[in-house]
């Protein structure tokens, strides 16, 4: 079974062609980040009309790599949220005009499930359940327990910035460009840390705040604390101060449910550090996308619906977005 996958939550336009949810047999990504980070973040109005110029062409490069004929699906499946409603509209647009016009049914997919299923995407073994996902992006921070194929349990999530979030944010203080994740962890590669900073307590046992510590950074930036240490050992300080909290937490999650297995989806789960806190918490085997599929990619959506479509989804052209979908 072949399914075509779109997404345009925020800042990257994809598609992708997957054969049986496993095989990727194209996967198209055109990132806008170059266009972004003069402004230092994603804009909402630039991204959505730069989707409509870039989703024709990425969704023709898709079947052409593919070698996969319109003809030859057997379903579309797009992200309906959670995102940016313009740039969600141009996507879930395209897909619906590819259904109507090929008679092809159509399934809109949770972006947050879809970066779950990347991690099965390159394993080529069935999940196992329950399992343990920390969703780490520029919008979320989930610790999600998946008991099955869309049976999800949210055991806890950021209650001010999104991980990713602060990632971009405290790169931007010190200077270090955007996206703020690579570039700080390029920047901290063999630096000492300039000091221990505070991890933030907070009342839900798997909950998470990562506005306090971005705070802490703009005081030593600013040079609150004492004398102003260089980028590089500040950038050091903030990565294991995120990767401790998400780890601790992560790891007790994960052995108070029971989990077989724990997994890292999003972007900040490219980040090294973060992977080794967790690996060095646990003795569960820890699954993580490569980095190609830890950041947006429209394959994870066409794996997602696979087991959708096995269960029976089909939408309607009725479908719309929705920009504050969540999950579990
Ligand atoms: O999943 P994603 O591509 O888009 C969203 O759905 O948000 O995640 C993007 C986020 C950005 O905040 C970026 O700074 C962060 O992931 N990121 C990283 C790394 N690579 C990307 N954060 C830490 N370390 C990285 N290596
Ligand atoms: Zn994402």
């Amino acid at each position: 079974m072949k399914i075509l996958g779109i997404e345009t939550s925020c800042d990257e336009t994809a598609a992708a062609v997957v054969e049986d949810g496993r095989r990727i047999l194209s996967n198209v990504v055109a990132s806008q980040a170059d266009l972004h980070a003069r402004y230092g973040g994603v804009v909402p109005e630039v991204a959505s009309r730069k989707h409509l110029e870039s989703i024709v062409p990425v969704l023709e490069a898709a079947l052409e790599t593919a070698r996969c004929p319109l003809a030859e699906l057997d379903a579309i499946a797009v992200t309906h949220g959670p995102g940016l409603p313009g740039s969600l509209l141009v996507g879930l647009n395209a897909a619906k005009a590819v259904a109507l016009a090929h008679d092809l049914p159509l399934l809109g997919i949770n972006h947050l499930e879809g970066h779950l299923y990347a991690n099965w995407l390159v394993a080529g073994v069935e999940p196992s359940f329950p399992n343990l996902t920390l969703i780490v992006s520029g919008g979320h921070t989930d610790l999600v327990l998946m008991e099955d194929h869309g049976r999800y349990r949210c055991l806890g999530r950021t209650l001010d910035d999104a991980a990713g979030e602060a990632f971009d944010k405290v790169a931007r203080l010190l200077g270090l460009g955007f996206p703020g994740g690579p570039a700080i962890e390029r920047s901290a590669v063999g630096a000492r840390p300039a000091l221990r900073l505070p991890r933030a307590r907070v009342a839900g046992p798997y909950d998470f705040s990562f506005s306090g510590l971005k705070t802490a950074v703009l005081r030593l930036v600013r040079g609150e604390l004492g004398e102003v240490p260089p980028a590089a050992e500040t950038a050091a300080a903030f990565q294991e101060a995120v990767a401790d909290a998400l780890a601790t937490k992560m790891v007790r999650a994960a052995r108070e449910a029971g989990a077989a297995e724990i997994l890292l989806s999003g972007g900040v789960a490219a980040n090294t550090l973060l992977r080794q806190a967790v690996t060095a918490r646990s003795p569960l085997p820890l699954r993580v996308p490569p980095p190609s599929l830890c950041t947006d990619n429209a394959a994870m959506i066409a794996a997602c619906a696979h087991y959708r479509f096995l269960a029976g989804q089909r939408d309607s052209l009725d479908l719309d977005i929705q920009p504050n979908l969540r999950i579990g």
